[in-house]
């Protein structure tokens, strides 16, 4: 059996002209989609990852305004510009970049945006949504991976899928997602004692962990399909994920590369999810 490369930057490439056409028919109506990114701080990844939704934004017809501020920026000063945010009818979506410096509260922050700009799908409102199955802005990493196995049309219900990680970014979410969908799904995360037992019973495995090439194929069902969420630089420079994808290619039926798997797919729904705001979609 030969495996089928899951390939997230061509189908985000495609996805990408389909909205630049939905764009421009909003722009002829009269409105003009923006998201504001707000950067706290110097984190060289958070920069990187910025640069590339406020590129792809811009490529798609989208306004992108970046505000930088200084690691030294107060709580009150970031709520104080979110609130303004929230009030400028002009911005359609907001997105805060995480991790925030270490003496401004993360959750503090996500639940200061407005639920009908959270393009994130962070806000407590959001996310309760989608635990009941409601219509709303989903978590870009999750919503992608669902779009992907839509898009191979890659069965889910009834299927095992192991989840590897809890963040409220990417574990948690795309377990509920997969419930949502009537797959049988199990958490793993860093005290899962014995990993193997469960991974080694995934017909949809993602693995979120962090760490490069720690999924070897031993972890691996014979036909299953795996995704593969990390980004991790090697001290080479090269990107690499979680899985190491030599290996798991001898047993899986579908896999997705990194780089371009998983991640082009975030930055897409990222768009959507601004497309959607701009048509009042969560409101
Ligand atoms: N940091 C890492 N991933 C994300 C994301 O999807 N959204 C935000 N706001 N910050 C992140």
């Amino acid at each position: 059996m030969s495996v089928n490369i899951l390939n997230g930057k061509q189908l985000a490439q495609r996805l990408r002209m389909e909205m630049k056409d939905e764009v421009d028919q909003l722009v002829q109506d009269g409105i003009k989609p923006k998201l504001t990114v707000v950067l706290v701080g110097n984190n060289p990844a958070s920069l990187s990852y910025v640069k590339g939704k406020e590129k792809a934004a811009k490529e798609a017809g989208i306004l992108a305004d970046v505000i930088r501020l200084p690691d030294s920026t107060s709580e009150k000063e970031l709520l104080r510009l979110i609130q303004q945010l929230n009030e400028d009818d002009t911005v359609h979506g907001i997105l805060v970049q995480l991790p925030l410096p270490e003496h401004i509260r993360e959750q503090l922050v996500i639940t200061a945006i407005s639920p009908n700009k959270d393009v994130d799908g962070f806000h407590p409102v959001n996310i309760g949504k989608m635990m009941t199955g409601e219509d709303t802005f989903l978590p870009c990493t999750p919503y992608g991976i669902m779009t992907m196995l839509d898009a191979y049309d890659i069965e889910i219900e009834g299927k095992h899928a192991v989840v590897i990680g809890r963040s409220n970014i990417v574990g948690k979410p795309v377990g509920q997602l997969l419930l949502n969908r009537n797959a049988t799904v199990t958490y793993c995360h860093s005290r899962t004692k014995n990993l193997k037992q469960y991974t080694e019973q995934a017909d949809i495995l993602i693995a979120a962990i962090g760490k490069a090439n720690v999924i070897t194929k031993d972890y691996i069902k014979k036909g299953a399909v795996v995704i593969d969420v990390g980004i991790n630089r090697l001290e080479d420079g090269s990107l690499t994920g979680d899985v190491d994808m030599e290996g798991a290619m001898e047993k899986a039926s579908h896999i997705t590369p990194v780089p371009g798997g998983v991640g082009p797919m975030t930055i897409a729904m990222l768009l959507k999810n601004t497309i959607d705001a701009a048509k009042g979609l969560n409101r």
